[in-house]
């Protein structure tokens, strides 16, 4: 049974593309809504340019009411019935209460290997220390902000010229690649981490 995969965006959406693209010939699974936060999220467009279904719930009317701003978003996903939910660029914290109703079937992609560096500016962070390496993490989305089981990873070196933007571009890359692998396994059944780089 080809499973159907909705994604949530909040900008651009260059891995929700990748992920979308993925998803064809014998590929156990088929996008079947993209939604994001912001009516006017650039990836929106991409999606239904590619034949997506697509919605939009702006979170700024609900003014920090968590909850009714993800009621609002259930309905929309659980209209479409997806067995699989994918966060691409979704920033968003999601309450537990959400988070529940997608158990074991919620990815989403970070931007850094986790543990290290859960939340924001992760790749500033990376350089600050005085890293050497860097990279990206798909996991299973749990209560914890960042923590769930890591389904994924890749790594890309720091350079010495690296700032933050030119660190995200490399990392970026390998989001690409990591993302699509790591569903196409997970909507297969296999849940053991895949590393790259
Ligand atoms: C990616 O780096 C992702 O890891 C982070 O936000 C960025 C979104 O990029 N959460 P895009 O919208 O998929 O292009």
């Amino acid at each position: 049974m080809t499973k159907r995969v909705a994604i949530l965006i909040s900008g651009g959406g260059s891995n929700m593309v990748k992920l979308v693209e993925s998803m064809v010939g014998d590929h156990p699974a088929r996008a079947v809504l993209v939604g994001s936060n912001d009516a006017n999220a650039a990836g929106l467009k991409k999606a239904a340019e590619m034949g997506v279904d697509t919605f939009a719930v702006d979170h700024r009317p609900f003014k920090g009411d968590r909850e009714a701003f993800q009621a609002e978003l259930l309905k929309h996903l659980k209209a479409a019935k997806p067995d699989i939910v994918c966060l691409a660029g979704f920033m968003r914290v999601l309450t537990e209460s959400f988070v529940r109703e997608w158990d074991g079937r919620m990815l989403n992609i970070h931007p850094s290997l986790l543990p290290k560096y859960k939340g924001l500016h992760t790749h500033a962070r990376a350089l600050e220390a005085g890293d050497t390496e860097a990279g990206c993490t798909v996991h299973l989305v749990t209560p914890a902000l960042d923590d769930g089981p890591i389904l994924g990873q890749a790594r890309v070196p720091i350079l010495p010229e690296d700032d933050a933007d030119t660190l995200a571009a490399r990392v970026l890359v390998q989001e690409h690649k990591l993302y699509p692998a790591v569903l196409e396994r997970f909507a297969r059944g296999d849940t053991s981490p895949l590393y790259l780089g």
